[in-house]
């Protein structure tokens, strides 16, 4: 076991408290969260943490060398896995600025305090550091109706926020190949599960049709996506950093193409047998098909081959098991939802966290 912890940034939004919690939870790793809570971050998904002594989190925007610095320096860390990001396609339509600041100057003010950290490091040590920058196949652009995103597809985003993960994926490769820093790279396809912001496709769907609002398909809703339960991609991620070859990329995907249309139908269906509606009626009565996204990318899918061959991932959860799941758990975890609905989770901190550090 490594006695020197590990630096997960983003630790607070969806992904990030996933990884976190099934690290407390399957390994020995002591955790320093590092995270600024934008809209996204939310402690509560964290809440069955906060006394526990192998986890720290630190308020610290990525943005903030000095602050950045300062961690390195009191944690000495054996590793960085940098999920923090500006995450959700149409707020990079209606407002890019932050995902610039965040994903692009975050992203390299973070290898720059890793870098000034890890040179000074005895070399062997300094040799095995690792910084692990979490992406998205987003990057690579648009599929047709075949084909699947491979580690050596060309980059070709569409969006401001694929274009400006593809510019910190570029950064994170060029700290490797100019200074030496020990680089890992993951690039996945969509994620759902528990503790998702209601943003996204599969949670907004949910707490709609619970609230009897409409559930809003973007065009005709045959867009494909390549779904992975959250849980899986965590694995993985556990996987790559102790295991992987630094300077390597890694697809990681769920082999669960999709349409939308297949997706809330499904949920639709879920929520029927589990929590029907008091006039008898379906959930799909609820569809409704709403202007479609700017540049909206038709299809993803990644070839997994790679981390399956050379790691031995493969996920867990098919689309089925990981969507019941899904509904089960948003149905079970009111509180969250209604505290995510009221602005209250923003509170959370203040009122019950005493494992904290402030920057
Ligand atoms: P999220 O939006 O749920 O969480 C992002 C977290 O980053 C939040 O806790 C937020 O407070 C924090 N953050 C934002 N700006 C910050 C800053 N300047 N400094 C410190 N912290 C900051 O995102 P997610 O869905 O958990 O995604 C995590 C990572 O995985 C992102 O890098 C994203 O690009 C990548 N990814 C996401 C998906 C997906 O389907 N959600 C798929 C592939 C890759
Ligand atoms: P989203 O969850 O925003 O993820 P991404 O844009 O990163 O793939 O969207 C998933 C798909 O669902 C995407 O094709 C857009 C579509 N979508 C809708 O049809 N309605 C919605 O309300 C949302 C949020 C997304």
């Amino acid at each position: 076991m490594n006695s020197n912890p590990l630096f997960i940034t983003g630790g607070a939004g969806f992904i990030g408290s996933a990884l976190i919690r099934q690290l407390i939870a399957e390994s020995d790793w002591h955790i320093v969260n590092i995270d600024k809570l934008t809209y996204a971050g939310n402690l509560e998904s964290l809440a069955m943490l906060s006394n526990n002594p192998r986890y720290v989190f630190s308020q610290t925007d990525i943005c903030d060398r000095t602050a950045l610095d300062r961690l390195f320096a009191q944690h000495k860390p054996a590793g960085v896995i940098h999920l923090a990001a500006e995450s959700h396609v149409d707020r990079s339509i209606h407002g890019p600025a932050d995902f610039i600041e965040t994903n692009i100057v975050g992203t390299y003010t973070l290898l720059e305090a890793a870098r000034a950290y890890s040179s000074s490091l005895p070399k062997a040590q300094a040799d095995e550091f690792r910084f692990h920058h979490v992406s998205t196949d987003e990057v690579y652009g648009s599929l047709g109706a075949n084909g699947l995103f491979k580690e050596t597809t060309a980059y070709s985003p569409n969006s401001p926020y694929s274009a400006s993960k593809a510019a910190s994926d570029h950064l994170v490769r060029a700290w490797q190949h100019t200074f030496g820093l020990q680089v890992l790279v993951t690039n996945c396809s969509n994620n759902y599960g528990p503790y998702q912001f209601p943003e996204k496709l599969i949670p907004v769907v949910i707490l709609n049709a619970l609230q009897d609002k409409p559930l809003p398909i973007y065009g005709k809703g045959d867009n494909v996506r390549d779904w992975l339960y959250v849980d899986d991609h965590a694995r993985a991620l556990r996987m790559v950093f102790e295991h992987g070859t630094a300077g390597e990329t890694y697809n990681i995907g769920g082999h669960n193409e999709k349409t939308n249309l297949e997706v809330v139908d499904g949920l639709c269906t879920l929520l029927d047998e589990l929590r029907p509606r008091s006039d008898g009626k379906s959930y799909l009565a609820q569809k409704i098909f709403v202007a479609d996204r700017p540049g909206h990318d038709r299809r993803y899918a990644i070839d997994a081959t790679k981390i399956g061959r050379n790691l031995g991932w493969k996920p867990q959860e098919n689309f089925v098991s990981g969507l019941r799941k899904t509904v089960a758990w948003y149905l079970d975890n009111d509180d969250w939802i209604q505290h995510v609905i009221s602005g209250e989770y923003r509170n959370w901190m203040k009122q019950n966290y005493s494992n904290r550090e402030s920057s």
